[in-house]
């Protein structure tokens, strides 16, 4: 049987750490130019977050977006995000996998 969007939806919000898939992100945008829709870092200097653990990636945006961690392209992009916004974005990268890049 197949959920409707919505239900899948109010379940993944619900309970955010359980469901999987997680929803795409709308706010993915934000962060696909650097870390890649995939969560494998497209561009120099930036980070892979596919795979990376949900409570590592939790707590390293918010660090950034209250300017605990003060790297300004991050500032910038966390910036406007809420909490459930971030969680996310978190949970949408964790649960990415990770695979080989090529040799730049
Ligand atoms: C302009 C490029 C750029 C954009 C856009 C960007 N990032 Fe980043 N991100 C970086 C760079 C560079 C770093 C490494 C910063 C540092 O040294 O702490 C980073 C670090 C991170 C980290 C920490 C990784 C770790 O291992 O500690 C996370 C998580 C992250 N970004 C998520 C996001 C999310 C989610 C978005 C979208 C809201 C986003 N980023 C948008 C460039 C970007």
């Amino acid at each position: 049987m197949r959920i409707p969007t919505t239900a899948a939806l109010a379940l993944a919000l619900t309970f955010p750490v359980f469901a999987a898939p997680p929803v795409k992100p709308a706010r993915l945008g934000l962060c696909a130019a650097c870390h890649g829709a995939d969560g494998m870092a497209t561009m120099p200097g930036a980070p892979n977050l596919a795979g990376q653990k949900l409570d590592y990636l939790r707590e390293a945006l918010r660090q950034y977006r209250d300017g605990r961690r003060d790297v300004a392209v991050m500032r910038a992009a966390t910036g406007p995000l809420s909490d459930a916004e971030l969680d996310q974005l978190a949970q949408w990268f964790a649960a990415q996998t990770p695979h080989p890049q090529a040799a730049p």
